[in-house]
């Protein structure tokens, strides 16, 4: 059986309430008595219990995350940050994939409020999930717009795309095509928006193709494929994130296209995982560690009970990472 607070109290010779201070650290009690306690704890491998003293404190010292696919480096990366910093803060954290199911994600978001979080942290899309802006729940979105009133933070996606297309213009390509996402679903991508500015400004003609299943690799590299067949003159190719690019590469090297002289590409998200294995990738870096950063402070802002005082959105620098592929 688990020992219970009574048992700690029995051994260290002191009365259940006093182990109860010293558990929640509250009012004056000697070196000793502290020292005795904990002895006590340690000989009977008692831990105290966080969910009896959630319902004392009223927080549960819980977030929840809810990130499209951690199997994806950019949101492995921003959920590896996330925890980091939750668990410094003394927050344990809750994740959940939601594959940009709608289903998934509302399933997700009533396990956590179940939970009782004291906040959560999206990365994914919401498509008519209402529940994020009832109440003075603490939310704060990554890259998503998720309301008018949920404070979203990312990187400056605009200047991205307008570094990236800008780029391969200035490296001289002709037939400019960008791989994105579905457009719904990335309300917050300023990048498609700065490729069509930059493109239309030069009295170019954007070309967009996009990839709607974006984890599902075979869709991805089919809709790729099609860019060879439709678009064979095609230079340049601005990618809006790095795996799309790794896809492009592969597919460009089956068609014998000699990297940079025939075509030249630039990628989106510049995490560690992809420098790592294709340092060779031109890419636009994003601060990945500073965007979880930033949001774990508007969200524990809103904890506070903090509702207003802070920008929608945060925008965050990003920065060019030139290697050979331009
Ligand atoms: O690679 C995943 C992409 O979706 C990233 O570019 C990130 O910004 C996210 O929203």
């Amino acid at each position: 059986m688990k020992p219970k607070i009574e048992d700690v109290a029995r051994l260290a010779g002191v009365s259940p309430t006093t182990v109860s201070r010293v558990l929640n650290d509250r009012g004056y009690i000697s070196n000793q008595t502290r020292d005795k306690v904990h002895d006590a704890m340690t000989k009977l491998n008692y831990f105290p219990n966080d969910v009896a003293r959630s319902l004392f404190t009223k927080r549960s010292n819980l977030i929840g995350i809810i990130m499209p696919t951690t199997t994806n480096p950019f949101f492995g990366e921003l959920t590896f940050h996330l925890e980091n910093i939750c668990a410094s803060l003394g927050y344990k954290v809750l994740l959940c994939n939601s594959l940009n199911q709608k289903d998934k994600e509302k399933k997700y978001l009533d396990m956590l409020m179940r939970n009782q979080v004291d906040g959560i942290i999206v990365g994914t899309h919401n498509l008519g999930i209402l529940n994020y802006q009832k109440q003075n729940l603490a939310v704060v979105s990554i890259d998503r717009y998720l309301s008018e009133t949920i404070p979203v933070v990312s990187s400056d996606n605009y200047e991205g795309g307008k570094l990236a297309t800008e780029l391969l213009i200035r490296k001289g390509c002709k037939q400019i095509v960008l791989i994105d996402g579905v457009k719904e679903l990335e309300k917050s991508y300023k990048r498609r928006e700065a490729y069509i500015d930059t493109l239309v400004r030069e009295v170019k003609v954007p070309i967009i193709y996009e990839i709607p299943e974006v984890f599902n690799v075979q869709k991805q590299q089919e809709i790729i494929e099609n860019i060879f067949s439709e678009h064979p003159e095609a230079d340049g190719i601005f990618a809006t994130n790095d795996i799309f690019a790794a896809s492009y590469i592969t597919a460009a090297k089956r068609h014998g296209k000699k990297i940079p002289e025939d075509v030249k590409i630039v990628g989106y998200d510049g995490t560690e995982t992809v420098r790592t294995v294709l340092p060779e990738l031109t890419t636009i870096r994003q601060p990945i560690e500073l965007i979880a950063k930033e949001a774990i402070n508007i969200l524990l802002r809103e904890i506070e009970g903090e509702f207003t005082d802070f920008p929608h959105e945060t925008k965050l620098p990003i920065s060019l990472l030139e290697g050979s592929t331009t």
